[in-house]
């Protein structure tokens, strides 16, 4: 750019005209981005400021030293207005995303509804781990069971008394519903009717010694009332060994009880009777609501079973593969539903399975 020199007053008028028109745009400047374009076009290598510095050489040798002051001082001064600018806007425009993007930490969080397990599940996991003390591991066997398993096997011949005692859901042979004539499958598959004939597959898949636990779920064919489900669960107890005893079995089964309701437990051993041991026991404790001296809960007894138990039948070691001259063992059968209404002192076992979180929620256990 070539600029004519003009004469000293007329070059301190560009001076101060250049400033004044640098510092009004610098204020109507709205972004960072303005500010540096005007700072280009006026202290750039090519800008209006700088072309003026330049020209003081053309002026008479004499004006030359006042002229560059004031020309050094009028850039000085747009530089200064220039960064005071650039400072203002930018800390404008990071007040602005802070209050934008502002997070109140002094709110109080939404909070999340944290579940908890089923009362059901809480009394299974003390039980495993209770007898997870004594040495047992966990067995499972499947809900879908053959007759044999669940009966002939466990000493329950088909036309046995006992077999009153579990009123069986047959699975229906395929398309015999839908011909109109249902009948139980060929196959024999039931719903099982209780966890023991888990027995019979500890025994054949594992060599001995066997101390296992078997939870699960188990059907009858029942009328619901409060203390009969279609459905309920039940965990079974299995130990084979060489010179395992019903002393054995008993001092077990003392420990369980004071482990689950506490060292103070009154315990009692009744004659039993099933068909898959021999002798046969039921095992009470002592009322836990009224603690012994007879109320509605223990119906005026003061005690209360909790399971069934006995002597492995020779029969029944026979066909988990033992041999009964070498080996004995020792089950038990307890209905976790029963445990879970006695621990609670729930009155009816329809809530259990209600899924009803009114109710449900009560018994959180803190777990
Ligand atoms: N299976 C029995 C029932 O459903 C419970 C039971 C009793 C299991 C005695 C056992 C036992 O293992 O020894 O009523």
């Amino acid at each position: 750019m070539t600029t004519k020199t003009p004469p000293p007053d007329a070059f301190a008028d560009a001076l101060a005209a250049a400033r004044a028109d640098a510092e009004g745009r610098l204020s109507a400047a709205e972004d960072v981005a303005a500010v540096d374009a005007l700072s280009h076009e006026v202290l750039g290598r090519n800008g209006s400021l700088t072309a003026l510095l330049r020209s003081v050489g053309e002026l008479p040798v004499e004006d030359r030293p006042a002229a560059g002051q004031a020309a050094n001082a009028a850039r000085v001064a747009i530089e200064t207005a220039v960064a005071q600018r650039l400072q203002d806007l930018s800390s404008g425009e990071l007040d602005a995303r802070l209050a934008a993007e502002a997070v109140d930490m002094t709110a109080p969080g939404s909070s999340r509804r944290a579940g908890h397990l089923h009362p059901l599940w809480t009394v299974e996991r003390d039980l495993r781990e209770i007898f997870h003390g004594f040495g047992f591991e966990i067995f499972e066997g499947p809900e879908i069971e053959t007759e044999a398993l669940n009966f002939e096997l466990l000493n329950i011949p088909a036309d046995h008394p006992a077999r009153d005692l579990w009123d069986t859901l047959y699975l229906a042979e395929a398309g015999s519903i839908e011909a109109g004539a249902p009948r139980p499958a060929d196959d024999g598959s039931i719903l099982r009717t209780h966890t023991s004939p888990v027995q019979i597959r500890a025994m054949r898949s594992l060599g001995a010694p066997i101390r296992v636990l078997m939870p699960g779920r188990c059907f009858r064919y029942e009328a619901v009332d409060a203390s009969h489900g279609f459905e309920f669960f039940q965990v079974e107890g299995l130990v084979v060994d060489r010179d395992t005893s019903m002393a054995d079995l008993k001092w077990m089964l003392e420990e369980f009880a004071r482990a689950m309701y506490g060292e103070g437990t009154a315990t009692r051993f009744r004659p039993g009777y099933y068909p898959f041991t021999e002798p046969s026991v039921a095992f009470d404790i002592g009322c836990l609501v009224c603690g012994g001296t007879g109320c509605p809960a223990c119906k005026h007894s003061g005690w209360m079973t909790i399971l069934g138990a006995g002597m492995v039948h020779p029969t029944v070691l026979r066909n988990g593969g033992f041999d009964p001259a070498e080996y004995q063992g020792y089950a038990f059968g307890m209905g976790l539903d029963r445990l879970t209404l006695l621990r609670h002192g729930i009155g009816d076992l329809r809530y259990l399975l209600g899924a009803d979180l009114r109710f449900l929620e009560q018994f959180s256990d803190g777990r």
